[in-house]
């Protein structure tokens, strides 16, 4: 669909011309129509929340996979960085009973995720959390798609001028958030567990190695996008 037909979908005559304005003025067309289309579910977006990607959609349907080949029981799920809710709220709606906690740092980002968990009909516990400062309990699979752009990486001017900074900037060359999720998971997983991540198409080989680092013993696993860029990294904690 194009962004005009986009506009057109969701805006009534009346508000067209002014959501034209704000697209030829370099805006999102999903924060004009102030929605988006995720897996099957529709998702509330602000100027406070990451627009869902479709690269998380892929992250989304092979986490699906893997927990239906590992686990045939309630799994328990912590979603790290959720904003719009979109990850946690998928994985809700699609594996039945299963328990699912999501966290972010930003206050504006859960009001959007509980707004569209309740407008999903589904029961998700949302958290403040720098990381895991306000997690307790422990998980069958953590997921994040955490902020992994390095402060000096060109990025398109759509996105460097609409999302927010919060949302798509790490230190550490865009590592940061994988080495502190890695470097603590263990204190919040269950024996036989999965982590999965979306990445950069670069950060592959360096998150294996915190990977190897952090969980020597574990199988890991780089996939690729329907683009062929390595952009998922799975870990497998006495699974296979
Ligand atoms: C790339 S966005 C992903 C949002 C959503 N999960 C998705 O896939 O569309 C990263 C999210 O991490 C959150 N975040 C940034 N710093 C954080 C921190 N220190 N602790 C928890 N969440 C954080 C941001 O607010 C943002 O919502």
């Amino acid at each position: 669909m194009t962004d005009f037909e986009y506009l057109k979908k969701y805006l009534d005559n009346s508000k067209l011309d002014e959501g034209l304005k704000r697209l030829k003025a370099g805006e999102p067309v999903q924060y004009i129509v102030g929605n988006v289309d995720f897996y099957g579910l529709n998702f509330t977006v602000n100027k406070n929340v990451l627009i869902p990607r479709f690269e998380t959609e892929e992250l989304v349907e092979k986490l699906i996979i893997y927990i239906k080949k590992y686990f045939n029981k309630t799994i328990s799920i912590l979603d790290l960085g959720t904003g719009s809710g979109c990850i946690a709220i998928t994985l809700k709606s699609k594996i039945p009973n299963s328990m699912v906690v999501a966290s972010d740092i930003s206050n504006e980002a859960l009001e959007v995720a509980r707004y569209n968990a309740k407008k999903n009909n589904l029961d998700i516990e949302f958290i403040n959390s720098d990381i895991y400062s306000n997690i307790t309990g422990s998980f069958d699979v953590i997921v994040s798609n955490p902020p992994y752009i390095a402060y000096d990486e060109e990025i398109m001017e759509i996105v460097k001028n609409n999302e927010p900074n919060i949302a798509l900037y790490a230190d550490n060359n865009g590592l940061y958030f994988y080495e502190e999720i890695l470097k603590n998971a263990k204190n919040y997983l269950n024996k036989q567990s999965i982590i999965a991540f979306e990445i950069g198409e670069k950060q592959g080989l360096d998150i294996i190695k915190l990977a190897k680092k952090n969980f020597p013993n574990s199988q890991i696993i780089l996939e690729k996008d329907l683009q062929q860029r390595d952009r998922f990294i799975f870990i497998l904690n006495n699974l296979a």
